[in-house]
């Protein structure tokens, strides 16, 4: 898997780091006209609507007009009840909700994939500018690999460290990939997993201390899970490695899928992120790292005021729950508070806003349904759990999230940037 992670804080500017994606791919043809949903809708509705929705007898569900109201909520209301006096039934009854929910979401993608070469014109660079509303750009390749990279930051002299998912950690200095460093961890190749999050201690001039993620596997066991180490870099090796976070093997589970992970240094505390690894009723069991947003002080300790500390069989370093695949972590800049964007199923993907002991309701509510076009739920909203701040029908697969901070574009100041693997935005 791949992400594009933003990084502004250090140059001023941002750096979009776009490498390469079979992500896209796969992505692609998976949320998009596959599966259960298409065939609910080809034998159902497309006598009247059109096999591309374009309309007949009833009329275009992608010319974005709605007579009978634009929300999801209103055009889950239609399906449902029909409009009788024009020769639509009601499929109330006929209909699961859940299976209604999941033709809005069809539609909704539909739409989207109508109007994308449209979109893709609009955008083309002209002379290799990107025009947008505010600010005019180019987009710059600083270095090529082959590997399927996951992250990086930025050392003090403006090189990068970025890691590749069979778990080499690179230097990229003047356009050139530099190692890999020698005596990272061990780590698990899976599926989506390998070496996963990099990041440098805010005081990392004075300390030199480097932080990883990966999914770890012990040894003889079949499963993983997501670990955090600090070490530092000398000599191109990777030296003083300290562990951070670790589970026993008991909570592994066998999937390749949902590890996370990005870290958050808060004051003397880091936040990171694991993914619900393709079990997601974990998600809701505080008994289990997964599917969680962690934190702990940054030498691993556990602080005290964190939300389960003292809650029997939980996990203590639980921050928030039912998180779904949190695969972007930034503060916003002037409000300190904590922004997450959340890889979600097929059209539930989600920007949420962080904060201590939520439940985030991923599986119980959700605006996706599963790949492969079968229904996980109709309910977006309970009591106890919190609705995101934003999301995405159709998905966007999202992944890295960053504030940006810098000079270079003063229009887009403290503007969330989000990337995209489904389309490489
Ligand atoms: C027998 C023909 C027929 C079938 C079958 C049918 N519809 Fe309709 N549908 C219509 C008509 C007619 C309208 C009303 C169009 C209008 O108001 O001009 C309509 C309206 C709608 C609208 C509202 C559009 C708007 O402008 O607000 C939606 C959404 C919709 N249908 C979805 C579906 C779905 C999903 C199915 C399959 C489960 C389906 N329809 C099956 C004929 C049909």
């Amino acid at each position: 898997m791949l992400v594009g992670k933003l990084n502004s804080r250090k140059q001023g500017i941002v750096w979009l780091a776009v490498f390469c994606a079979w992500a896209s791919v796969t992505y692609g043809q998976n949320r998009i006209g596959t599966g259960t949903v298409k065939k609910l809708y080809q034998n159902n509705c497309a006598s009247c609507h059109g096999s591309k929705l374009q309309g007949g007898e009833g009329s275009s569900l992608i010319d974005d007009v709605w007579r009978h109201g634009a929300s999801d909520e209103e055009i889950a209301a239609t399906i449902r009840n029909g409009v009788p006096e024009l020769g639509m039934l009601p499929w109330k009854g006929v209909l699961s909700d859940e299976e209604i929910r999941s033709l809005v979401i069809f539609i909704r993608e539909q739409k989207q994939l109508s109007g994308r070469q449209e979109l893709l014109d609009r955008v083309q660079p002209k002379g290799g500018v990107f025009k947008t509303e505010r600010h005019d750009f180019k987009l710059v390749k600083v270095a090529k690999h082959k590997g399927t990279l996951w992250s990086l930051d930025f050392l003090p002299d403006g090189s990068i460290l970025t890691t590749e998912r069979n778990g080499d950690l690179w230097v990229v200095k003047e356009g050139k990939f530099i190692g890999p460093i020698k005596g990272t961890p061990k780590v698990w190749q899976h599926g989506q997993g390998g070496l996963l999050e990099v990041a440098l201690h805010p005081k990392y001039e004075e300390n030199g201390w480097v932080y990883l993620s990966f999914s770890e596997s012990t040894k003889g066991e079949s499963g993983g899970m997501t670990a955090v180490v600090r070490g530092r870099i000398k000599k191109g090796r990777w030296v003083d490695q300290e562990e951070i976070f670790h589970v026993p093997a008991k909570f592994y589970t066998k999937t390749g899928a949902h590890f996370g992970s990005r870290f958050v240094f808060k004051d003397d505390t880091l936040f990171f992120s694991i993914g619900d690894r393709g079990r997601k009723e974990m998600a809701q069991d505080l008994t289990r790292p997964n599917g969680k947003i962690h934190r702990v002080y940054d030498d691993g300790r556990i602080p005290e005021d964190n939300p389960f500390v003292g809650v029997v069989g939980a996990y203590p370093s639980i921050w928030s729950f039912g998180n779904r695949n949190a695969q972007g972590l930034d503060l916003h800049p002037l409000t300190g508070e904590l922004w997450e964007s959340e890889h979600g199923p097929r059209g539930g993907d989600e920007i949420n806003k962080i904060q201590r002991g939520v439940n985030y309701g991923w599986p119980v509510i959700t605006y996706g349904m599963n790949y492969n076009g079968t229904p996980i739920t109709d309910i977006t909203e309970k009591e106890g759990m919190a609705r995101p701040v934003h999301y995405w029908t159709p998905s966007i697969a999202v992944c890295g999230i960053d504030f940006y901070e810098g000079d270079r574009f003063p229009g887009w100041k403290y503007d969330l940037f989000a990337t995209g693997l489904a389309s490489e935005e």
